[in-house]
């Protein structure tokens, strides 16, 4: 019976196709900054992502406006009956990366956009405040897969290879994108934090940001001509 599918039923079967892992999470925030305009890109992970990460831009922002409209969706898209059900698996969930993050997740955004002065915080699902910030955009995401707790412990098992997996897909993302500066952390413990990616600056060609990402000695290097 249809009306039997309880709340984390539902949520498994209508996010599980788009965002399976620590490395989906991240990929969809970065493509978001990439989208922005950024010129840098800061990528924080707490304990290997076991208790999260935040990514930091500066990009142009979210402005009021759209903020709203991400509350708007976050509000209507909660999955309330078998209509909303079906129109979710025949729609899929684009253009709702962050609100199938924040259904998965405790998700943070502190944003400014460039035409406005103030920045907001919003700490879903409570009301967003207005809050000084240079242009560009923070989001963290926390407490990973916790209205799933069978996913939830699994990925406290295996957080490691998909910490791996998030880092490997940052690194394609340093390499490709050489106009952006890429940094990324690890806080294995609260305020020990260690550089694990450092792309260089923004606007290198291809063999600087190899080298710098990759290394000397990396093989892709030395196979290709420049
Ligand atoms: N870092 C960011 N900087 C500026 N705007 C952002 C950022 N992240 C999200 N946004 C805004 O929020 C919107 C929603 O993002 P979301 O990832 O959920 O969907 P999308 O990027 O539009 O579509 P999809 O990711 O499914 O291709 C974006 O369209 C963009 O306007
Ligand atoms: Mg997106």
């Amino acid at each position: 019976m249809i009306k039997q599918l309880n709340q984390e039923s539902i949520l498994h079967i209508s996010t599980s196709s788009t965002l399976q892992s620590l490395a989906s999470f991240v990929k969809e925030l970065i493509e978001n900054s990439i989208d922005a305009q950024s010129t840098q890109i800061i990528v924080n992970f707490f304990n290997n992502g076991k208790e999260g990460f935040e990514v930091i831009d500066n990009g142009i922002g979210i402005s009021t406006i759209n903020q709203k409209q991400l509350a708007t969706r976050g509000g209507t898209s909660k999955i309330q009956n078998f209509e909303d059900l079906e129109f979710v698996l025949t729609h899929g969930f684009r253009g709702e990366a962050l609100n199938s993050i924040a259904t998965l997740s405790n998700v943070t955004i502190i944003s400014k956009h460039k035409d406005e002065e103030l920045g907001w915080k919003w700490e879903i699902p409570q009301e967003p405040t207005k809050i000084a910030r240079q242009t560009g955009t923070s989001i963290k995401v926390e407490n990973i897969f916790y209205t799933l707790p069978v996913r939830a412990q699994e990925f406290k098992k295996n957080y490691k290879i998909e910490y791996n997996k998030a880092i490997n897909i940052l690194t394609e993302y340093a390499i490709i994108n050489t106009n952006i500066e890429f940094k990324i952390y690890n806080e294995e413990e609260k305020n020990k934090k260690k550089l694990v990616l450092d792309s260089g600056l923004e606007n290198q060609n291809m063999k600087q940001r190899i080298t710098n990402v990759l290394g000397e000695s990396n093989k892709i290097l030395h196979q290709m001509a420049f």
